[in-house]
């Protein structure tokens, strides 16, 4: 009765988790949670009086289907003011999150039968994108051995003749790894010599702390020929707004548009309006501020995993997240975040929700909660691998 194509697409094993930690706290308990994929912080107060404003002053309608040419200038002027990039503002398509982008370029690049290079782990519904297109989503594993990177050797292997592109996120979710520049040459390079596309997901772009160790703040500083995607999601605190943006090569921006029309009309308009506050320099401030909070609960995260005696592959140089070996428990990673989820009220998601190259042996631990309660979740964590005796 249903498309075919539903019995690929796997339901979340933490939204499981995650009905049963607010279950939880309706009985009373406090939960940690150290599973969310978003800021915990509210949008910054600029970008909501700005939201406030766009609302009296009537933004309620449809817009231009690529988004308000305001919005679309402010966003290249982004790239130039941050990472030294010349975009054409022509060339920037606003879109309801990066997940519509996802869509789009989906819809744009992959025929029916078409392959994409995506990592294992990775963002788990860039596979479903391709399928809804009748696409076929490869998964290449990615090793702590080699920092979760996507390599140009390992991309170059899994091409095939029915390979059009590959789809890498740096900073990356849930690993938080950072491609360096070589890398994205690379990549790049490859895409170029076998006639097909690099993806680039830039959504966690502004969260890195490690200085500019990558020497890039775009992908399009190192090369021109890419797609890029972003959003407002996470580095501004958007994420309820569902509102990102791409940016596409020259030729691709008539075509986008024509899907865009079709499937959206539009992005939404109040959020476009309250986005142009984003960059000004007080929401800025903000923005950083909440950057620097993020890279030192990173430390508290990383210091606290390692005194329990975790292997932490790669102490993450972007994104909120720390993916964990937990194979040294003896335990399947499910069944960790389950019992620990039960028995101690510290709610993390189980690497099966990112892929299955040893996702049974993985953890994604989010930073995306304050500093005490990290402390709070790390000490609970220690008592349950003491009663377990696994610790
Ligand atoms: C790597 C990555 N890409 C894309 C998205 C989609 O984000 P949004 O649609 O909120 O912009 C997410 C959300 O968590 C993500 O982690």
């Amino acid at each position: 009765m249903y498309a075919r194509r539903l019995a690929q697409i796997a339901p979340f094993r933490v939204v499981e988790l995650l009905e049963r930690a607010k279950a939880l706290e309706a009985a009373g308990h406090e939960v940690v949670h150290l599973e969310v994929g978003e800021p915990d912080f509210p949008t910054a107060p600029d970008i909501v009086a700005a939201g406030h404003a766009a609302l009296d002053a009537g933004a309620t309608k449809y817009t231009q289907a690529l988004g308000i040419p305001e919005l679309r200038s402010r966003i290249a002027r982004h790239y130039r003011e941050w990472a030294g990039v010349e975009v054409d503002p022509a060339r920037v398509v606003v879109t309801a999150g990066a997940s519509a982008g996802l869509l789009l370029l989906s819809a744009l690049l992959l025929d029916a039968g078409d392959e994409l290079l995506l990592t294992d782990p990775g963002y788990p519904c860039n596979e479903v994108f391709a399928r809804l297109v009748n696409g076929v989503p490869v998964a290449v594993p990615v090793v702590p051995e080699e920092a979760f990177r996507l390599t140009p050797e390992r991309a170059a292997a899994a091409w095939t003749a029915a390979t059009r592109g590959m789809l890498v996120a740096s900073p990356a979710n849930p690993t938080g790894t950072v491609l360096s520049v070589a890398d994205l040459q690379a990549l790049a390079a490859l895409a170029r010599d076998r006639g097909g596309f690099l993806l680039l997901d830039e959504i966690y772009q502004g969260l890195t702390y490690d200085g500019d160790a990558p020497g890039y703040r775009s992908g399009l500083a190192v090369a021109e020929d890419i797609y890029v995607l972003n959003s407002f999601s996470k580095y501004f605190g958007m994420t309820g707004w569902r509102l990102g943006w791409m940016v596409v090569p020259d030729d691709a921006v008539e075509p986008v548009s024509r899907l865009a029309q079709n499937l959206f009309i539009s992005p939404p308009s109040l959020a476009q309006h309250a986005a142009l506050a984003a960059f000004e320099p007080r929401a800025m401030a903000v923005h950083e501020a909440r950057r620097q909070q993020f890279a030192r609960r990173r430390d508290v995260l990383c210091a606290g995993l390692d005194r329990l005696g975790f292997e932490v592959p790669l102490r993450p140089a972007g994104a909120f997240y720390v993916y964990v070996d937990i194979g040294g428990t003896g335990m399947d990673a499910l069944a960790f975040c389950r019992r620990l989820l039960e028995e101690y009220r510290v709610a993390v998601t189980p690497g099966i929700d990112f892929g299955a190259h040893r996702a049974e042996r993985y953890v994604r631990f989010a930073f995306t909660t304050s500093e005490a309660h990290i402390e709070l979740g790390i000490e609970r964590i220690g008592a349950a691998l003491a009663d377990w005796g696994v610790g």
